[in-house]
């Protein structure tokens, strides 16, 4: 079988696994976050006498809940404890898995943008493949660190170095990557806090109530500030997975800073969850990171389309035989019934007769002059007299 087809099948299973199981950790998250907010004192004085600490009623799915949370832990341990690790996990190594398909498999043309820097495929690979590690080993230090200090000093210092990352990374790899790879940093952090610390530290007070001794809390507590940062962190990195649909955000010549934007307003905003949960409404949160997407949102808006004018001061009137050459050597490779770069024609977008780029005239001038968005990380190199001449043929009506 044709190995391109057979990435695109793999692509294909395990983006809708990773999206299945990123949605059972991302949820049960989201869950305990809201869950561990909106507890309220038990009544029962029975409760009280239990340890219990906390407790809340729900009705879900035509039954009714009440969830308790010990303070500490319950006298006896019951026997299946069940523990959140699998959503985490598999969200990881699907996303991982993925990352190799998409990314690693196919690095000449999903990783290198020869306009920034002129990488080999292993050493794009390795660049991103380091990317994870460092980032996961600078966090866990700043953590370390700063743990008992200040909770917003964390917080600034690991907004800088992720900043300083998504920079370093949009000047070296194509922007897609770059951002993708931020991305997969911040949620590979995510994953090693719960396998490093959160389920090492809650397997410790289980063991230590197993001897009959009381837990030392600093597990409890050291588990709960890993997963307050994983709660933060969370719609972060859900924007830079979905970015990739979006080249205007990860084309633009200062594409980290669009990104260090957005990434402070998915923070604001997740803020202001966290503390309506509590019952504080804190609009403000939501209203600056609100404005902030909008700025940027208006920052990146494309240029109005100049037209070129010819030496008579005349518009040139461009027809689609002049512009066929120009897609043949930079889409056709990509976007052809028998593509070279793909297995397949992208978004069934195909280029090869003049009916064909007629149909998708109006397409080709947003991908190509407005957004720069193609050829794909401008791997056939397109030049901008190339791309003017699009907007010239649309200008004339795409005859
Ligand atoms: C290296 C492969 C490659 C090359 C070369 C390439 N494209 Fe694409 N194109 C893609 C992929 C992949 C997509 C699917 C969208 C995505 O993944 O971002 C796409 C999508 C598109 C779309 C649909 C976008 C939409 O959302 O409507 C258009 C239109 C398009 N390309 C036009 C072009 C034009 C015009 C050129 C040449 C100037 C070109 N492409 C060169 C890979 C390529």
């Amino acid at each position: 079988m044709d190995a391109h087809y057979l990435i695109e099948v793999g692509s294909l299973l395990l983006r809708w696994l990773h999206l299945i199981v990123g949605i059972a950790w991302i949820g049960s998250s989201f869950y305990f976050v809201w869950l561990d907010n909106t507890l309220k004192p038990p009544v029962d004085p029975a409760l009280k006498e239990k340890g219990v600490g906390g407790e809340l009623w729900a009705v879900h799915g035509g039954g009714f809940y009440n969830p308790q949370k010990y303070l500490v832990a319950p006298k006896n341990l019951p026997d299946d404890l069940h523990w959140f690790k699998w959503e985490s996990y598999s969200t990881w190594i699907t996303g991982f898995f993925l990352l190799g398909v998409l990314y690693y498999s196919q690095a000449a043309t999903y990783m290198v943008d020869p306009a920034k820097a002129d990488l080999s495929p292993g050493a794009a690979i390795g660049i991103g493949l380091t990317t994870l590690i460092v980032g996961w080993l600078v966090y866990d230090t700043l953590c370390r660190v700063l743990m008992r200090r200040s909770l917003l000093l964390f917080a600034a210092l690991y907004f800088v170095f992720v900043v300083a990352v998504a920079y370093l990374l949009s000047h070296l790899l194509s922007g897609r990557a770059a951002f993708l790879h931020v991305g997969a940093m911040i949620a590979t952090t995510m994953s090693a806090n719960v396998f490093f610390w959160i389920i090492p530290g809650q397997k410790t007070t289980v063991a230590a109530m197993q001897r009959g001794e009381t837990p030392d809390p600093i597990h409890g507590q050291r588990a709960k500030q890993r997963s307050v940062h994983n709660n933060y962190l969370t719609l972060p990195v859900l924007f830079c997975m979905i970015s990739n649909h979006y080249a205007f955000t990860y084309n633009h010549p200062q594409a980290w800073l669009v990104l260090a934007l957005i990434l402070l307003a998915a923070v604001l905003i997740r803020h202001f969850f966290n503390l309506r949960h509590k019952g504080v409404f804190a609009w403000q949160y939501p209203a600056v990171g609100g404005l902030i997407l909008a700025g940027v949102f208006a920052w990146l808006a494309p240029a109005p389309i100049s037209r070129s004018t010819g030496e008579n001061g005349q518009n040139p009137a461009l027809t689609v035989q002049d512009i066929q050459p120009v897609l043949a050597a930079r889409c056709t490779g990509c976007h052809s019934a028998t593509p070279t770069l793909m297995p397949a024609a992208p978004a069934g977008v195909l280029l090869d007769t003049p009916e064909q780029i007629r149909a998708n005239g109006p397409r080709l001038l947003t991908q190509t002059v407005q957004l720069k968005a193609m050829p794909l990380g401008n791997v056939t190199q397109m030049t901008e007299a190339e791309r003017q001449k699009i907007a010239d043929w649309a200008a004339g009506g795409y005859r």
